[in-house]
């Protein structure tokens, strides 16, 4: 099985959800950074109530952690709305979702978490269902099957997915409004620290927190999740006060670097140029070095390394900068030797 990871960016543990739901900003206000989205979505909210319509479709996108769930919750808070959560996996079959769309009320919203995991004969219920606010529903098998016409209610779908490229694209075109999330920047990441630290009522210090901000890559989740672990350091080998000193042992201890790289993520670069010369090499080929899913590779190790100019996506694969060789103190220069046929006489 793949490494348990500090800055792995998915949330299956329940303690851990839990502190993720009391940190979860509830309005425009308190969620930080985004600017863009924030406009678009307020600008569809005011639209929405100047029509006493509930407000467009909405798909999220972007890598785990920087705040497509809490972005579904702060648009229900302003429309004053009802928010149902489910996700992809959860909605096995068309009846699970007939169910969960006659139960809603005009105006409420249905969250799907990980919508690129409907299956398809789901999808096909969704179309029209989001499209005229109708459900058709099949009675019967073979030749005395009946086909009903069902009214909803007027009701939001928020869709929240890493990847959009994985939805079927009559899905996507029925979404109004489609916003990627962006990476946040190291202030704002400290924005959320402290923030954080202000409802966990945590004592941190400017240099702790800009500490942390750095090796959070540049992810809410994360940060929010190393602010935590230093804390618990700060509790068993000081007084409880996170100061730059307890902040560096503490992430010392985590084995993360200071750009946020955790030891997967450079198990990961250094299989690229050990084995492969710095690449170009194939999703597969990196899933199957590192003991992962290829989408684990695609979801939450890629993207961060790329924001970060480590990796690059070519069409023959993915391959490493010298950005990268340089932070493993590997020289570019003599891979690049090594790999002439040349060099392979010796
Ligand atoms: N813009 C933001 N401002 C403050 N905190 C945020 C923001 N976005 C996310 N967070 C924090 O990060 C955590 C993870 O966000 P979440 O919405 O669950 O991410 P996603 O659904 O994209 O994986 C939340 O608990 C929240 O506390
Ligand atoms: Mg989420």
């Amino acid at each position: 099985m793949a490494v348990e990871r500090i800055v792995n960016t998915t949330n299956e543990d329940q303690e851990e959800q839990r502190l993720e739901n009391s940190l979860r900003p509830k309005d425009f206000t308190n969620y930080i950074g985004q600017e863009r989205l924030k406009k678009n979505i307020k600008l569809a909210i005011e639209a929405a109530k100047k029509r006493k319509e509930p407000v467009d479709h909405v798909l999220l996108y972007g890598p785990p952690g920087l705040g497509k769930t809490t972005m579904a919750s702060v648009i229900a808070h302003e429309m004053g709305a009802n928010i149902r959560i489910t996700s992809g996996p959860a909605v096995g079959r068309a009846a699970d979702l007939a169910s969960l769309l006659t139960n809603l009320q005009d105006g409420d919203i249905l969250f799907i978490d990980e919508i690129h995991r409907l299956s398809r004969s789901v999808e096909e219920v969704l179309y029209s269902a989001m499209e005229d606010y109708k459900l058709d529903i099949i009675l019967g098998k073979g030749p005395s099957a009946k086909s009903l016409r069902l009214d909803l209610p007027k009701f939001t779908i928020i869709g929240a997915t890493t990847r959009t490229g994985a939805l079927a694209a009559p899905l996507r075109d029925r979404f109004g409004i489609m916003h990627r999330l962006e990476f946040y920047n190291l202030s704002e990441i400290e924005k959320i620290i402290n923030r954080s630290a202000k409802i966990l009522g945590i004592s941190i210090d400017s240099g702790a927190t800009e500490n942390i901000a750095k090796r959070a890559r540049l992810t809410p989740r994360v940060a929010n999740r190393l602010l935590k672990r230093v804390r618990d350091y700060a509790d068993v080998n000081g007084d409880g006060i996170i100061d730059m000193n307890i902040s560096e042992k503490a992430l010392e201890l985590l084995e993360i670097d200071n750009l946020g790289l955790d030891p997967a993520d450079r198990q990961l670069i250094e299989a690229i140029i050990v084995n492969h010369k710095g690449g170009p090499v194939g999703v597969e080929t990196l899933a199957a070095l590192m003991a992962e899913e290829r989408s684990t590779i695609e979801d939450f190790y890629e993207p961060y390394l790329m924001q970060i100019g480590f990796l690059e996506r070519t069409p023959r694969g993915r391959k490493v900068t010298h950005k990268a060789y340089k932070h493993l103190k590997h020289d570019p220069n003599k891979q690049l030797k090594i790999s002439s046929p040349q060099s392979n006489l010796l």
